[in-house]
């Protein structure tokens, strides 16, 4: 479909270990219309992770096609990945990788300032509202 915010044509990702080739991905297709939620299941090992690392501009294929939002991201150099990544998607690491010298806060706005949200209109000058409850003073550490 024309408008699918994620479209994937016969993408492979084949890792190089010095001369021995590692397909951790072959001719993936798939498309995600916007308001759909998909879930992405499979053994240990069959490239959910290398997936999730492409969808989410981490990485790139090696063969095939990937169009987000209409974008083909092959064509993107590093800091066109990283401004698309950053208007387009909202990563929840296994790991969290928060700043822990950083207030809950301003770890959930940071990503804010990448996209040019200035600081009078990011939520860190507004009262606490949907992050309440760890409240501006709180690190990650405790938030758990
Ligand atoms: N950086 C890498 N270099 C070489 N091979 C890799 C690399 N990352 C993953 N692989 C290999 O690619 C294949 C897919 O790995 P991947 O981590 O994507 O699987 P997964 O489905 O996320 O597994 P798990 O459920 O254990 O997290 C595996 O054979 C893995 O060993
Ligand atoms: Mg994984």
């Amino acid at each position: 479909m024309a408008d699918a915010i994620i479209s994937l044509d016969q993408v492979s990702r084949v890792y190089a270990m010095g001369h021995v080739q590692v397909p951790a991905l072959v001719d993936v297709s798939l498309q995600v219309n916007p308001g759909e939620f998909v879930a992405i299941i499979g053994p240990s090992g069959s490239g959910k992770t290398t997936m999730m690392n492409i969808l989410g501009c981490l990485d790139r294929p090696t063969h095939g096609q990937y169009l987000l939002a209409g974008t083909p991201v092959a064509e993107l150099d590093d800091d066109g990945l990283a401004r698309l990544r950053s208007l387009t998607i909202g990563f929840v690491f296994q790991s969290y990788n928060l700043l822990p010298r950083t207030t809950a806060l301003d770890n959930v706005a940071t990503p804010l300032l990448y996209q040019g949200v200035s600081r009078r209109s990011s939520p860190t000058s507004r009262p606490a509202t949907s992050t309440a409850t760890p409240g501006p003073t709180c690190w990650p550490s405790s938030a758990s």
